[in-house]
């Protein structure tokens, strides 16, 4: 299963086209699902549309940042997908938009990041006489050419150069370091290993968690006390990555299963008081896991801990 990706851009698109190209080899961990962008005349839509990608554009012209923002979110989400990258998109973008994509949507800048924010990096970069310029992808935040660093790669600065031969090397390696860093960067989402070590992070944060091994399965429970999650990896052949978690009983279960059957199944030989989870659909929201698993945590915990942790809470 490819991660499913949309791209915007504003202008030529080699960026996309890079992303567009790695996207064609057998093994690449995303697909190119929709290239959008605020300028119909862009170069780059052309080169997507001819390559069979669906796009789409609209003007910003005469609209409010929010308004057109939403008309692209809109886009973006009928398009299914679940990342977005900007290449060359040059809005700054309004920070519900920002919020909407916030850790699943990526950037790419022409500096060696958090070195030369906004424009002429080129020319900066050769003024302060550095011995390398380069080229950054990191996370969109509110703050523009912010959020962290995913991946770098460095590009010495020749005696001669220019703000515009810099460029063209530079783009080069962005070429290089785009498809990779977002390729990377999605297959996260699919990585047991990965995913195990967000549930992991979530779960130990809880008062006096602790983990054991349990059947070949990441436990975590309460210090001489019950469990409260399990990590399912690939059980049986199954191929799936679930949390599985403490619920209220046979009801829940199967509103859970009932709202959506893909994410939520019913774990064998755990009963009715547990659900699992499925972390590997690409899509899940870690904010939302963490409160399952603190919602778990309470289920199972003793009523002393949770009464100090009540009290805590109200100061
Ligand atoms: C790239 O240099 C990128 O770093 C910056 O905008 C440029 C886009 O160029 N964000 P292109 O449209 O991909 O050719």
């Amino acid at each position: 299963m490819k991660a499913k990706v949309a791209v915007l851009i504003s202008g030529a698109g080699t960026n996309m086209a890079a992303l567009l190209y790695a996207a064609k080899l057998t093994d690449c961990s995303y697909e190119i699902v929709l290239v959008a962008s605020n300028n119909p005349e862009a170069e780059g839509l052309k080169i997507a549309a001819t390559e069979g990608v669906p796009v789409f554009a609209k003007s910003h012209v005469g609209l409010e940042r929010a308004a057109h923002d939403a008309i692209m979110h809109e886009a973006i989400t009928q398009s299914g997908a679940t990342y977005v990258v900007l290449a060359g998109y040059m809005r700054i973008l309004s920070t519900e938009f920002v919020a909407k994509w916030g850790g699943r949507m990526l950037n790419i800048h022409p500096s060696l990041l958090p070195k030369y924010k906004g424009l002429h990096t080129h020319q900066r970069a050769i003024e302060a006489k550095d011995p390398v310029a380069g080229t950054s992808v990191h996370l969109v935040t509110a703050e523009l050419d912010d959020g962290p660093v995913l991946g770098q790669i460095e590009v010495a600065i020749l005696p001669r150069d220019t703000a515009n031969t810099l460029a063209d090397r530079v783009k080069m390696a962005e070429y290089q370091l785009y498809p990779k860093t977002l390729a990377d960067f999605v297959a996260r989402d699919t990585n047991p290993e990965y995913l195990t070590a967000q549930v992991r992070t979530l779960a130990l944060a809880q008062p006096q968690a602790d983990e054991v091994l349990s059947h070949g399965m990441p436990c975590f429970g309460i210090i001489g006390g019950k469990k409260f999650a399990y990590v399912s990896v690939d059980h049986h052949g199954d191929g799936k990555t679930a949390l599985l978690l403490k619920i209220s009983g046979v009801e829940e279960q199967a509103m859970l299963i009932d709202s959506d059957a893909e994410r939520y199944y019913r774990p064998a030989y755990f009963g009715d008081g547990w659900v699992a989870i499925r972390l590997d659909l690409g899509d899940t929201d870690w904010d939302h896991i963490g409160d399952w698993i603190a919602k778990s945590w309470r289920a199972v915990a003793p009523k002393k801990l949770t009464k100090l942790m009540d009290v805590a809470n109200k100061f």
